[in-house]
């Protein structure tokens, strides 16, 4: 495995195993990796001939008052993990390299961004869709690997990759949980004890609803007063939305109807996490 920071470098390697004729599979990410990741980076690895990580903290995905100074970073540990993994080739680049100091171009994709997380964090899939583009037009993937823990980036960067007809296919993948129902994320890091704990009210939640949905219910707005009400009993909550909406529009529904996904952003404490779950509903 090899761990590389410049463009040139980066993109000398990747002419060369194009030549070989070789797949790429690519799974971008900002570091401090966990299972989540490694599930991704294992995925990439079945179906592909060369391996390529990014880890990068994107700073135009961080809103003025969120966490990206503090946002957890570990690069030996992430370095470890990627190779136990099967990485190939990790790309690590400067943040001035990649946003220099006449940087001028962002992709903005309308509508699907405008809800969920685009609501609470102005900004973020802008950030998103341009670093992610970027690495894609770096990288020059076959396949791109994303996890459905983020299942508003994911429905965001298939539309970009559709409307801009862009040629990498995008690899939704399932969500890795703790044992006890947690969603793994990087920022896990941040609760202390009693909030870890009290997390645990969010995945809970959205079992919950499944089996209400398996049960029979096909009001979403009852559903979604289900979930409010199961996550406010916890002290330490702070929801900033749970919406039930079409998986692959994101639209608003009101009958639970085909393919929904029970989507929720929730502060516990000064950490903001967000979890969701998608079901096939007849
Ligand atoms: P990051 O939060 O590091 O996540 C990198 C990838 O790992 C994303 O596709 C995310 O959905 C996936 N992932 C995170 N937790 C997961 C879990 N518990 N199960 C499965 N997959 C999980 O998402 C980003 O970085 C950034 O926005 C990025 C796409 C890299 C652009 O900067």
């Amino acid at each position: 495995m090899i761990i590389l920071q410049t463009l040139k470098e980066t993109k000398e390697i990747i002419r060369k195993i194009k030549k070989e004729g070789k797949s790429i599979g690519f799974v971008p990410t900002m570091g401090y990796l966990h299972q989540g990741h490694v599930s991704l980076i294992h995925q990439a690895r079945q179906e592909n001939d060369f391996v390529v990580v990014s880890i990068f903290v994107n700073p135009t995905q961080f809103g003025p008052n969120e966490d990206f100074e503090k946002y957890p970073r570990d690069l030996d540990r992430d370095a470890m993990l990627c190779k136990e993994a099967g990485t190939d080739l990790i790309f690590h680049p400067e943040a001035s390299l990649i946003y220099p100091d006449n940087y001028m171009t962002y992709v903005d994709v309308n509508q699907i961004t405008e809800k969920l997380c685009g609501a609470s964090r102005p900004g973020h899939f802008r950030g998103v869709t341009t670093i992610v583009n970027k690495l894609f037009n770096i990288v020059e993937a076959d396949r791109a690997y994303f996890g459905q823990k983020d299942a508003q980036q994911v429905a965001v960067i298939q539309k970009m990759v559709e409307d801009l007809n862009m040629n990498i296919e995008i690899i939704p993948c399932p969500i890795v949980r703790e044992a006890d129902g947690l969603a793994m994320s990087s920022r896990n890091v941040y609760l202390n004890q009693e909030e870890r704990k009290a997390a645990l009210v969010l995945s809970r939640s959205l079992f919950n609803a499944r089996n209400a949905v398996s049960s029979g219910l096909k009001d979403a707005a009852a559903l979604k007063a289900e979930i409010i009400s199961t996550i406010a009993s916890e002290p330490l909550t702070n929801i900033d939305y749970v919406e039930v909406v079409d998986a692959r529009t994101l639209r608003d529904i009101e009958k639970l109807q085909g393919e929904i996904l029970i989507a929720l952003a929730v502060k516990i404490g000064k950490t903001r996490l967000i979890d969701n779950i998608r079901l096939e509903v007849r």
